[in-house]
């Protein structure tokens, strides 16, 4: 069985859920605390053993690239006043894994966008992590628990988590089979919430193997015009198996308004240096 070292994290998307703050900043580069939402997400990746990050991106987008990149002069004026711990934070980014990055010349969704990372991706197993959900988790990371599922059946693998009944029609739901624990036969997305098939929703992780390109060739544009990864994972499902990673952790879509501020709040309180007065101000307020 080949090992997942390669990940695609498309951040071409337009934000439209954030403006005007996505105007002129992608969402991805809003700091949860004081680092871009990314980097939580490529931090995710390393230590889940990823070795290759490809980022397919926008011309609107360039500040994820340079936030990957060395920056010299930065780095020389900190070095300069003393302040050697503020070097750190900023020098090693560029090697956490080697960086790749495609353009999306237009966002026709997540289907369009991951099909460009077909030379990338090669004849590999390979990650899709999506640039706007950030996981907060506790010794493993949550795509680490997509690869040991991955490891132990040999299948494409779905990250999924319980949401509230009510929720349902936010998300992409899972459809079971009922003889065989986790496996997945079909996903409806944003379904009517009395016609959901379950209440497990796909939040942003995968694991697809190469044949995924494929599919992606082959599908249609959905109504409003955009590709959708998920109809690829659909077409696939017929001819490989999906299973389901049930993962402990906590999900942020931090697209969205609550989901970025629920995001700050929670990092913050488990963060020593600030969690103390973030508890206090909470429980005064
Ligand atoms: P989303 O649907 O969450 O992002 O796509 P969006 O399109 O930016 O959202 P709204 O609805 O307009 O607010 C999931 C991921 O796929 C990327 C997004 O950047 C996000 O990380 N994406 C989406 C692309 O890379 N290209 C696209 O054409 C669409």
């Amino acid at each position: 069985m080949k090992k997942v070292r390669k990940c695609v994290i498309p951040v071409a998307g337009m934000g439209t859920r954030f403006l005007p703050g996505t105007k002129s900043i992608p969402k991805e580069m809003f700091p949860i605390i004081d680092k871009p939402a990314i980097q939580y997400i490529v931090e995710e990746a390393v230590n889940s053993g990823i070795e290759e990050i490809l980022f397919i991106t926008s011309p609107y987008k360039n500040s994820v690239i340079d936030h990957f990149d060395r920056s010299y002069e930065l780095e020389n004026r900190l070095e300069k006043s003393g302040k050697e711990d503020k070097v750190e934070l900023i020098k090693n980014l560029s090697s956490l894994a080697t960086f790749t990055y495609i353009r999306q010349g237009e966002p026709l969704g997540s289907g369009h966008a991951i099909k460009l990372a077909k030379n990338f991706v090669g004849n590999e197993p390979f990650a899709v992590m999506y640039g706007d959900d950030v996981m907060m988790y506790d010794e493993k990371p949550v795509l680490k628990q997509l690869i040991d599922v991955y490891e132990e059946k040999d299948c494409n693998v779905i990250g999924v988590q319980e949401v509230p009944k009510k929720l349902v029609n936010k998300y992409g739901i899972m459809i079971y089979d009922k003889e065989n624990e986790g496996k997945i036969i079909g996903l409806v997305e944003k379904p009517k919430i009395e016609e959901a098939p379950s209440n497990h929703a796909g939040l942003g992780r995968y694991i697809v193997k190469p044949e995924i390109f494929d599919e992606l060739e082959s599908i249609s544009a959905a109504s409003n015009g955009e590709y959708q990864f998920t109809d690829a994972m659909l077409n696939l499902m017929k001819k490989q198996d999906f299973y389901a990673c049930k993962f402990d952790g906590k999900y942020f879509d931090i697209g969205s308004q609550f989901g970025y501020l629920k995001a700050n709040v929670e990092f913050a309180l488990k963060r020593d240096d600030l969690k103390d007065d973030m508890k206090e101000y909470l429980e005064k307020f």
